[in-house]
């Protein structure tokens, strides 16, 4: 099958499009046409291999597949044995490493039924980013109506989708972006949003029930005075350094969290077919929708990996590899 692919870690520049064995499937697995393959940042960190931490699942020496992408949106082309409820032909999204491919053979845990209306490009945008957002705010923070919540890079891949979901709970919502995203962020129902290019969120006078931060560039002692004194601050970046100040910086919170009436705390969001229907369900109820900032095709994946470690897409990249 074609795919877009490397034989060792290191920077996005070697890859390349080529030929690669088709995935086999398990009993409890199912083969997916890949029509389409989202990306985010933590692409690049598999890519390169880069912090060291994350061959932990993608392989200690080398990469297991060299396939960059984690999410697909596709058609079912063959079931495993031990699956039920999911037939040949049928429109499935889901979560499964190296899916900027023509193949992914993904547990059926980790597909659901595509939802309606989306196409496949909208569709492959939604698990990692969606997820990593629903879970952040309704498993961590446990977010109820009437909270206030401050969103720190409210227009990236979770960004848009946090902005989103928050607003589904009923809850106050700031969004932290640059000038040319602030219309976006309106758009998607922020209540507040601060330029960051002209105001300071750590300098105002209010403070919140919650903070998501997906950029971490603040020093924490800043972000913790505008977050309420029994508020939760969801780090959710870390990896904008290297060596020991990475690891200095990962677990700055962790260490300190014990030691305060603040809920200070990182988080790991593991995708579930369950999950991916909750995602559905609020995309068919016209609740939540992808920003899609570009579409690349296998050829482009590359120069999508560099923007992406640039930091500024707004809302979400995805590889096209099916014409619609
Ligand atoms: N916990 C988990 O399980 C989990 C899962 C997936 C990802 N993550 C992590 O979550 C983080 C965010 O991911 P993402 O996909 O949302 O990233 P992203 O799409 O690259 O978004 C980053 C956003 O940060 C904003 N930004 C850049 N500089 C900024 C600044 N100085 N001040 C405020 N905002 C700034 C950018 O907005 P502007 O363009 O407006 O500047 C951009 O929209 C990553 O570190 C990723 O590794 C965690």
């Amino acid at each position: 099958m074609k795919a877009v692919f490397a034989n060792g870690y290191g920077p996005p520049e070697n890859l390349r499009v080529g030929e690669v064995p088709t995935p086999a499937i398990k009993d409890a697995n199912v083969l997916v046409r890949v029509h389409a393959a989202g990306l985010h940042v933590g692409d690049c960190f598999t890519v390169r291999g880069k912090p060291f931490v994350v061959r932990m699942e993608s392989g200690w020496l080398r990469p297991t597949t060299g396939i960059p992408g984690y999410d697909f949106a596709g058609v079912v082309e063959e079931v495993g044995d031990a699956v039920v409820g999911i037939d040949v032909g049928d429109e499935v999204f889901g979560y499964c490493p190296g899916s900027c491919a023509e193949y992914v053979s993904v547990s059926a845990e980790k597909l659901a039924a595509k939802p309606e209306g989306l196409s496949f490009v909208e569709a492959a945008a939604l698990p990692t980013s969606a997820l990593a957002a629903l879970h952040a705010l309704r498993d961590v923070a446990k977010l109820q109506a009437g909270q206030s919540l401050l969103i720190n890079g409210a227009s990236g891949g979770i960004g848009s989708f946090a902005v989103q979901i928050a607003k589904m709970f009923g809850v106050e919502v700031t969004g932290v972006c640059s000038s040319s995203n602030v219309a976006l962020i309106e758009s998607l129902g922020a209540d507040h949003v601060v330029d960051y290019k002209k105001d300071d969120f750590t300098e105002s006078r209010l403070q919140y029930d919650c903070i998501l931060d997906n950029v971490e560039n603040r020093d924490l002692s800043e972000v913790r005075r505008v977050l309420k004194p029994t508020g939760t601050l969801i780090c959710n970046s870390g990896t904008g350094a290297a060596g020991l100040r990475f690891w200095a910086r990962l677990l700055k919170p962790l260490v300190l969290s014990p030691f305060t009436k603040q809920r200070l705390c990182r988080y790991l969001s593991v995708p579930t077919r369950k999950d991916l229907e909750v995602l559905c369900e609020m995309v068919n109820n016209k609740e939540l929708r992808p920003v899609l900032s570009e579409v690349h095709t296998l050829d482009s994946v590359v120069d999508a990996l560099l923007a992406l470690e640039v930091g500024h897409t707004a809302g979400k990249r995805v590889v096209r590899l099916i014409e619609a």
